[in-house]
């Protein structure tokens, strides 16, 4: 597994210490409000088990799977529900927890079925952010890694399901994918 990764983007160390920075701003931006924490599935469930242990307020957890249709390594747009939330969100402070932000296509959908859901705010909180592939204008609110337009994978992103337990975000080499 380790040999398909061409370099290490971001080390172990620097996820802990962004993520425990990240997790207490969220932490003053959210004081006295009830924060449900909504991840995007499966992407984000590495990044939202480390976040979550340093936000330290009252909070309840659900998860979305949404599926974007296009090829493995980038998505053509059109989205589709795969499970919906568990819980009502209705005049609750929601905080979108994402592996990373690349088109924007994927979550400006889940952005927009929020605002159907008539939440007393919405927020988007991303591990990566690729700006450089936006096709849809979304900045997230918290974002702790800005990276290059490379295919990235590791602390819960993947290529073909694989990869997600690698404890850094590496690049993965392009023979794999090409
Ligand atoms: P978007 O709708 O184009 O913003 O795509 C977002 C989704 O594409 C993410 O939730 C990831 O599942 C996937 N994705 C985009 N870039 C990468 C990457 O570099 N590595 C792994 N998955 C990626
Ligand atoms: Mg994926």
């Amino acid at each position: 597994m380790k040999n398909d990764i061409q370099s290490i983007l971001v080390s172990e160390e620097e996820l802990k210490r962004k993520v425990t920075e990240v997790g207490k701003r969220i932490t003053e931006d959210y004081r006295g409000k009830e924060l449900v924490i909504v991840g995007v599935l499966k992407g984000s469930v590495v990044f939202l088990a480390d976040l979550i242990r340093c936000i330290d307020l009252p909070l309840s957890i659900d998860f979305m799977a949404v599926s974007s249709y296009g090829s493995s390594t980038s998505s053509t747009g059109a989205v589709k529900i795969l499970k919906d939330l568990d819980m009502p969100v209705e005049g609750k402070d929601v905080l979108i927890v994402e592996d990373i932000l690349d088109s924007g296509m994927t979550l400006s959908y889940i952005m927009n079925l929020m605002v159907v859901k008539k939440t007393a705010s919405i927020r988007l909180c991303t591990l990566l952010d690729k700006p450089d592939r936006r096709r849809v204008p979304i900045t997230p609110n918290y974002a702790c890694f800005t990276i290059p337009n490379e295919f990235v994978v590791g602390y819960g992103l993947d290529y073909d399901e694989r990869y997600r337990n690698l404890p850094y975000i590496g690049v993965l080499s392009r023979e794999v994918y090409e």
